[in-house]
């Protein structure tokens, strides 16, 4: 279940029990349980006293505890609904189909992105929804908190949902939020397809394994819907023809060779070129999304919009949302907040690393990053030598040009070079955006300051 039919449910529960449905405290805990958010927040919010907001909780629980039958707290909260559902599903299902007080399928077509506030008596219209859904997200992580990325959640949905594109690549430096921002789109809209599967490319991803883990799955449940003996196993791309698929591959840099320019596959994995190229080309209702550092060479930045491909770069988190990262170390509060989010890009993951530098250092960002300085500490270095690992020695030539240059460095001026060939420095560029390692403005590039501090400091 996504994030608004969990409320609805929860709401018709309550609603049940009380006569009364959800008030909207009630509805921001479990919203903030949900979001793995804290109640400190939620009281913030409302601006009110984190213990009345405990205890807005704790009668929740009791009431859903009796309800459920059986314990239910912040922790288990989704498990124990999801158990809920499973154990009462046909009078679930009779609902949907019937009386129609879930709105199980979001609004339509539209982006199910926030939940409303009381969204319960709603007209539902897919009857769709009572297919069984069949998912295998055992490797999807669990969500930390999550901040803003409203946006990207919207252009995803709509390119999903609305668009009915069949392959999604979103690329990203390591760290700007990719897994996390596919988890919480997978979470509100896995239950419009038939099937959801979240699979986690390791460092020697065949083919083989991949298509035989998702031919298992369709296998094992046609035969539990229809049971008919000796089903024959169809090639996979026919499985995708014939439901309605969800299929979420992270960490897909792991297809492509180190040492080289960004998307070529290595030896062994040229044949996810082909299955990637049967899903853009051939007619069907699933849709892939390909998550990592880089994207295959095929897939090219699209702008035409009559394309099944769509392609998102992931950029840093705004100022607010990078404020509530630093918020949980103690740091929001600080005169330079601001200026820290900025120097780290708003970058997720490299905000939380120097924020715990700078917390167990006692605090003072003023005093630990005056002027330009720039914190690395060893998880984020360590981090950043995997991505720099990666690179072709042009590409380390051209990081090591820009590294120079604390200002944006004109094209014209990089062509002046006399040790790179334009092409080879055409190439080069190409490849370092395509990674998100630098970033180019009309005819100027630039390096990040994280970036330009490592490359000048373990001399790339
Ligand atoms: N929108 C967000 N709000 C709060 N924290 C976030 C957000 N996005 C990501 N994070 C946090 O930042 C860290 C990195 O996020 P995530 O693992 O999603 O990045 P990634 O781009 O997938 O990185 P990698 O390329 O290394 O896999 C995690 O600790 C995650 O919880
Ligand atoms: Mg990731």
């Amino acid at each position: 279940m996504n994030l608004k039919e969990m409320l609805n449910l929860a709401d018709r529960i309550v609603f049940e029990k009380t006569g009364q449905h959800l008030d909207d405290l009630q509805e921001a805990v479990l919203k903030a349980t949900l979001q793995h958010d804290t109640y400190k927040h939620v009281a913030k919010d409302f601006d009110c006293s984190e213990s009345r907001v405990r205890n807005a909780a704790s009668e929740l629980w009791q009431l859903l505890s009796e309800e459920l039958g059986e314990d239910v707290n912040k922790k288990n909260f989704r498990s124990a609904m999801e158990r809920w559902k499973v154990s009462n599903v046909s009078n679930f299902a009779k609902d949907v189909v019937g009386i129609g007080i879930f709105n199980l399928c979001g609004e339509g077509r539209h982006p199910p992105n926030i939940p409303n506030s009381h969204p319960p008596n709603q007209e539902t219209s897919n009857p769709q929804q009572t297919k069984t859904l069949h998912q295998d997200l055992s490797e999807m992580p669990e969500l930390g908190a999550f901040y803003d990325r409203t946006h990207e959640l919207q252009t995803l949905t709509t390119w999903i949902l609305q668009q009915n594109s069949r392959l999604i690549t979103l690329t990203g430096i390591s760290g700007i939020g990719k897994t996390s921002l596919a988890v919480q789109l997978v979470q509100q809209i896995k239950d419009e397809f038939e099937y959801a599967v979240w699979y986690t490319l390791d460092e020697f991803p065949t083919i083989d394994k991949f298509q035989s883990n998702l031919i298992q799955l369709f296998s094992n449940s046609e035969k539990q819907d229809s049971s008919p003996t000796n089903q024959k196993r169809l090639p996979l791309i026919k499985y995708l023809q014939n439901h309605r698929c969800l299929i979420v591959l992270d960490d897909v840099h792991n297809l492509f060779c180190s040492g080289e320019s960004a998307g070529k596959y290595k030896p062994e994995c040229e044949e996810y070129r082909s299955l990637f190229k049967q899903i853009e080309k051939l007619s069907h209702q699933s849709c892939l999304m390909l998550i990592g550092w880089e994207q295959p060479r095929e897939v090219t930045q699209v702008k035409n919009q009559n394309t099944p491909i769509r392609t998102l770069q992931l950029k840093g988190l705004d100022i607010a949302a990078g404020r509530e990262i630093l918020r949980d170390y103690g740091l929001a509060e600080s005169d330079n907040s601001e200026t820290l989010i900025h120097r780290y890009q708003g970058n997720p993951l490299w905000l939380k690393s120097v924020a715990t530098l700078i917390q167990e250092l006692g605090g003072g960002v003023t005093e630990l990053l005056p002027n330009d300085t720039i914190l690395l500490p060893e998880d984020l270095k360590d981090v950043l030598h995997q991505q720099f690992d990666r690179l072709s020695e042009l590409e380390k030539q051209v990081i090591s040009l820009l590294a120079k240059e604390s200002q944006p460095i004109d094209r014209a001026k990089l062509l002046e070079n006399d040790t790179i060939p334009v092409s080879d420095l055409a190439n080069a560029l190409q490849s370092l955006s395509r990674r998100c390692l630098i970033e180019q403005q009309a005819n100027f590039y630039a390096i990040a300051p994280v970036l330009r501090q490592y490359a000048i400091a373990h001399a790339v």
